[in-house]
């Protein structure tokens, strides 16, 4: 049932793809889903940056211009979609892993379109799992940290980032103030970036539902 309305949010955001632009993507099934509509109208754009290794392949196989964010000065879009999402359209992000390339694309683009199925829209964020990549010499100072913030850091075995560092998923962390919060754990030594995107937030939410897509603002 997820995976009929992840396809159809999907296909719902190309609406959003201006012609001849070159857009930004994230990682994850429902973004795969999104390639696979942008495939049958690769024509009308000039290019995409992906979030992951994983979406470059998947792209690249469609033959769909890659471009280095390098060489650009921003970008109109980024489609991507998320974890949860609150009311106040903050994200969790990085369930797959692909959490810091996403966040450095989001952070270069005008507009954050977010898609997700129904399951992953939510009032509040309590009990959520939040991924932080984390520089493998600095796991257990991490670990540590997360501890006195009051919540229980929990090791992501076998599992490397298209960066080559590790994942550390925060479990039973109360959040009292989401955008304090991600500044604090991003300023912890050695931790690349945290899964929260609550500073910059989605500016368009997609949600599908069985029988249609809100667009929320
Ligand atoms: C990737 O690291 C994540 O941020 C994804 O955006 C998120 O996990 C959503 O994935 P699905 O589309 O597979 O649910």
């Amino acid at each position: 049932m997820f995976n009929t309305l992840k396809k159809s949010v999907a296909k719902f955001a190309l609406k959003y793809v201006p012609k001849n632009s070159i857009i930004g993507i994230g990682s994850g099934s429902t973004v795969n889903y999104f390639i696979e509509e942008l495939s049958n109208i690769s024509s009308s754009i000039r290019g995409v940056v992906p979030g992951s290794i994983a979406s470059e392949k998947k792209i690249r196989k469609y033959n769909i211009p890659i471009v280095d964010l390098n060489s650009l000065e921003n970008l109109d879009i980024y489609i991507d979609s998320a974890d949860k999402v609150n009311k106040s359209m903050e994200m969790i992000k990085g369930r797959g892993g692909a959490l810091t390339r996403e966040k450095i694309i989001s952070s270069v683009a005008k507009k954050f379109i977010c898609i997700i199925d129904k399951s992953k829209y939510i009032k509040h964020f309590d009990c959520c799992v939040i991924p932080v990549e984390v520089i493998p010499m600095a796991l257990r100072k991490v670990s540590e940290e997360i501890i006195k913030l009051g919540g229980m850091p929990k090791y992501r075995e076998n599992f490397i980032t298209d960066n080559r560092n590790c994942i550390i998923d925060i479990h039973n962390l109360y959040i009292e103030n989401s955008v304090n919060l991600e500044k604090t754990i991003n300023n912890i030594s050695g931790v690349v970036s945290v899964g929260l995107f609550c500073i910059r937030k989605a500016d368009l939410l997609l949600v599908s539902y069985a029988d249609k897509i809100k667009e929320i603002y």
